[in-house]
Order: structure tokens, then sequence, then C-alpha cells
């Protein structure tokens, strides 16, 4: 039994111990962005909240702006309070307060890097970070190349006497395989490959680490899950909102580069890969890679691929303008804002078993989930009006918002005949544990910290995704506009034309 008075931090049962970063400190570059503000900060202070920080430390923003230090402080403690997920502290506000630098320079400036290395230099001294810092970089990739020059040319970018420096990378990786490889090349002469932490933040949401928990810590789900059983896989992440002030970065690169290449092929990795030997990165990694060098293309993308882009409609009681009327995009843009195809896996366990993908903005509702449909019984001994209402046994993946599983199947509906209708049986997280999910930065941040890969996918990862969606987006580029689909609708005719041409409907999440 463990004692009431226990020090937390000597506790054995505590389940932190281990997962506490040591000393160290993180730069970050565009603290002025959505990211930072939005999810970046907040996770740090959600971090430090739970006492996952070591005391000491430090967060160096690094920006244009002349800012001074109270104003950094300020935009970091007006996202805290705007976004984080856990209560305001004012301790833990404080201790962490005192971690704040900030680095005025453009990222072309000598100068400012020569200070961010005295910075950097002075919180080893006053806070203890001991040399150990990750260096986050929440730019467009654009500016890599001079980013991580300079960090180079600082001697900010290589340990010295057993610390460590990490840099921390967003995507997009790239826009298509060569610049992918461009990009890589650009990070990779300067850290090596252990240092550089990929951001996919769809790997940080507990929900898609459940799916290796699901598949490989049960023994009944594994038996069925092959072509054998499934019938075919929709992956789903649908998203109510429109592009915001995104423009910038959103148009030219559209939904299936946006979410597509990273988000949804990650998922499809995780659903189909085989069971890796333990959850160390190389194991991990490598069943990704093996999975998605699997992956082919349908011989006709115009039978099997679908775009579309939102039109002016309703959400959520509120009238919404189309893509094409948002701010600073041309009246002409080819941008697709929702995306659908479909994928095979040639391999043993899922030749056969087709793996519908589909993304887009402005949708009914914001949704992800990952649903495996099963063939029917090979035998169904019941009269034909029994049946009539049963559909397809179904195991879905709820992603978010609502996490958790449903397991859909047929059930005998209470009366005097046999009839049968489908029902389904739940698992929700809110219901069954007391814990509410971090958010994917938190996990991430903090794996960053401890140096602790599985969850950040690797060059070669990007790289074979780019391969299968290389071919897609350049049929689309060729082949003009995207068909039109009504706000809060469920995208595009050509989507459910799509499905109904392999004899399917997609699944109303
Ligand atoms: C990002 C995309 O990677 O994921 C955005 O760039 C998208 O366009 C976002 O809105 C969705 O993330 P989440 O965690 O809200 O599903």
């Amino acid at each position: 039994m463990t004692s009431l008075h226990a020090n937390p931090l000597r506790d054995p049962q505590d389940r932190r111990l281990p997962r506490i970063a040591g000393p160290c400190g993180l730069v970050l570059f565009g603290v002025t962005g959505d990211l930072s503000r939005k999810k970046l900060m907040p996770a740090i202070y959600d971090l430090a909240n739970r006492g996952l920080l070591p005391p000491g430390f430090s967060l160096v923003g690094f920006a244009r702006r002349d800012w001074a230090h109270q104003d950094f402080t300020q935009i970091v403690h007006d996202a805290v309070k705007e976004y984080a997920r856990t209560p305001f502290r004012e301790e833990v506000w404080e201790q962490l307060n005192q971690g704040f630098r900030f680095v005025s320079g453009t990222f072309d400036d000598d100068t400012a890097f020569g200070r961010l290395r005295e910075t950097v230099e002075e919180l080893d001294e006053s806070r203890g970070t001991s040399g150990n810092h990750a260096f986050y970089l929440s730019i467009p990739p654009s500016y890599f190349p001079d980013v991580v020059g300079q960090l180079k040319e600082h001697g900010l970018a290589s340990p010295e006497g057993g610390n460590w420096r990490r840099v921390v990378i967003e995507k997009p990786f790239g826009h298509d395989l060569a610049s992918a490889r461009q990009l890589n090349a650009v990070v990779s002469e300067v850290f090596p490959p252990e240092s550089v932490f990929r951001i996919d933040h769809y790997l940080g949401k507990e929900t898609v680490q459940n799916i290796l928990a699901f598949r490989f810590a049960n023994a009944m789900f594994e038996p069925v899950w092959n072509s054998n059983y499934v019938d075919h896989v929709q992956i789903t992440m649908a998203e109510d909102i429109g592009i915001g002030g995104r423009a910038g970065y959103y148009d030219g690169i559209g939904a299936a580069r946006d979410v597509i290449q990273n988000h949804l092929l990650q998922l499809m990795a995780l659903i189909a890969m085989e069971d890796p030997a333990s959850f160390e990165a190389r194991s991990l990694r490598l069943e990704k890679q093996k999975l998605l060098s699997a992956v082919t293309l349908p011989q006709r993308l115009d039978l099997h691929s679908a775009r579309g882009q939102y039109a002016a409609g309703w959400q959520g009681g509120e009238k919404v303008i189309g893509y094409l009327d948002e701010a600073d995009i041309s009246n002409t843009s080819t941008t697709e804002t929702y995306a659908a195809l479909r994928l095979d896996i040639e391999n043993r366990r899922w030749a056969g078993v087709p793996f519908y993908l589909r993304t887009g903005k402005r949708l009914g509702r914001r949704v992800t989930e990952v649903a495996v449909s099963f063939k029917r019984a090979p035998h169904l001994p019941f009269t034909s009006t029994a049946t009539e209402e049963l559909g397809q046994n179904a195991l879905v993946m709820r992603i978010q918002p609502d996490e958790g599983v449903t397991l859909r199947f047929g059930a005998k509906v209470p009366g005097t005949a046999m009839e049968l209708r489908d029902v389904n049986m739940d698992f929700a997280y809110g219901g069954a544990f007391v814990e509410s999910s971090p958010e994917a930065y938190e996990r991430l941040i903090l794996d960053v910290l401890l140096g602790d890969p599985p969850l950040f996918p690797r060059h070669e990862e990007v790289e074979l995704s780019w391969r299968i969606l290389d071919p897609v987006v350049q049929y689309w580029a060729e082949n003009g506009q995207p068909e039109p689909y009504a706000s809060g609708s469920w995208g595009p005719d050509s989507a459910t034309e799509m499905l109904a041409r392999d004899g399917r409907t997609w699944r109303r999440p």
C-alpha cells in the first residue's frame, strides 16, 4: 500500500516518474504564428503544470518583431490563458516565466543568432539547462535553410560534452517528393537523423496511439484483421471549419497535401501494418515503412479519386462563404478543400481490401474516424425479411471528438419474430477513464525533450507518402476545377459516385 504522505517524486507508483524531462530548454522560431499561440505555448504551460518539465526549463522566442522581454511574456501569457487545457496557476506561471527570453532578429541576421547563442549560454548558467536545447521550427519550410545554417554557424546545432541538440520540424515536409528530399538534405546536413523530430500531431493523439494498443494488446481482433474478414476500410477526417486566416498556407497546397500525405496515411499505416517487434522507434517506423511501400494507387484516378471545393452554405445555423470568396483567395483557384482516394495494399494480409481515405473542410461536422467494415456472414440461416435491415459488421475507431471505439453488429429485435437489426457496443474514453486526454502537442513536446522518437515519422515515411500522393495531385492539376460542394454537406457528388462504383457507400458519422 502506498503512504498518503509519500513524496510523489519518490513514489514508485507514480507513473509520471520516468517521463519527466531532464534539464533543458526550447528555442521557438515562429512565435507569432497561430500554431505557437494556440498549441505550442499552451502545451508547454500544461506540461509545466503537470510537473513534467524540469524546474529550470527555459523558453526562448525568436522573431522579427522588435519586442521587449515583457512583450514576449505577454504573448505567452495571453496564449496560455486562452488556450491551455489545465487551470492557470500563478506559481507555475511564475516559475516558467523566469525562464523566458526573447531574441529579436530575422533569419538571415548573423548578429541575432550571435545573441541567440549568448542567450542560450546564459540560460545554461542561470537556469541549469546544461547545454540541452531543442530548436522548434514553427516557420515555413522556405526559411529552414537559413535557420539551420545559422544554428550550425553559431555552434548551436552540435552537442558538446554529452549534452544534446535537437531540431523539431512541422509539416508540410515539402510539397512533393522532390521538395521533400531537398528539405531533408538541408536539415540532415546539419542535424543527424536521431536529432531530427518531425511532428505529425496526429501521432500525439491518445486515440491514435490507442490503435496500437487495440491491435497489439488484445487477442481477439487481430485474427479477423485481414482480407478474409475485412471488406474495406474507410478513414475519414472531416472538419467543419473553413480555411480561416490560413489562405497563404492553404491555397495551392489543398486537402490532399495538407492532411492525406501525413495524418491520413499515418493512420492507414497504423491500422494496416504488421505487429512491430517492440515499440522502439526503429521497429515501429520499419513496420509503417513496409506498409507504406506496399500501398498502390488505382489504375484509373478518374474513377477512384474525387476532389471538391466548398461553396457557400449553412454551417451550425450560420451562413458561410465559399472558398473562392475567402480573403486572399483568387476567384480562379483550383485548390481542393475536399479529397477522397481509394488505395490498395499489395501484401498477403490486405490484397483485395480497398482503403478509402477522405478529408474535407466545411463538412457536416467535425469528426475523425477509422471504420473497418467486415464481410457479411457467409451464410444467414434467416429469412430475407428478417435480415433486410442488417448491415455489415463494423469496428469504428473514433479518433475525435467523441473519443472511443464502436463495434457494430446484428442483434435480434425483441419480439415474437426473428428480426435482426444493427446495434452498437461502445467504449467511450470519457466513461472509462478519469484522466482526460492530454493535447497531442503536450505528448510530442515532452517526447522531444526526452529524446523519445517512436511517435515521430522519419524521412523515409515522408518520401513514401509523397510517392503515393504525387501522381494524384499531378492528375488533379491537369484536370481543371474541383467540383463545388455546399458548405455543411458531406462533400461533392463525385465522391459518392466513386464509392458507388465499388458497390459501397460512405459512412455518415
Ligand atoms: C493540420 C492541418 O495539420 O491539422 C489543418 O494543417 C487542420 O488544416 C488540422 O485543420 C486539424 O487538426 P485537428 O487536430 O484539429 O484534427
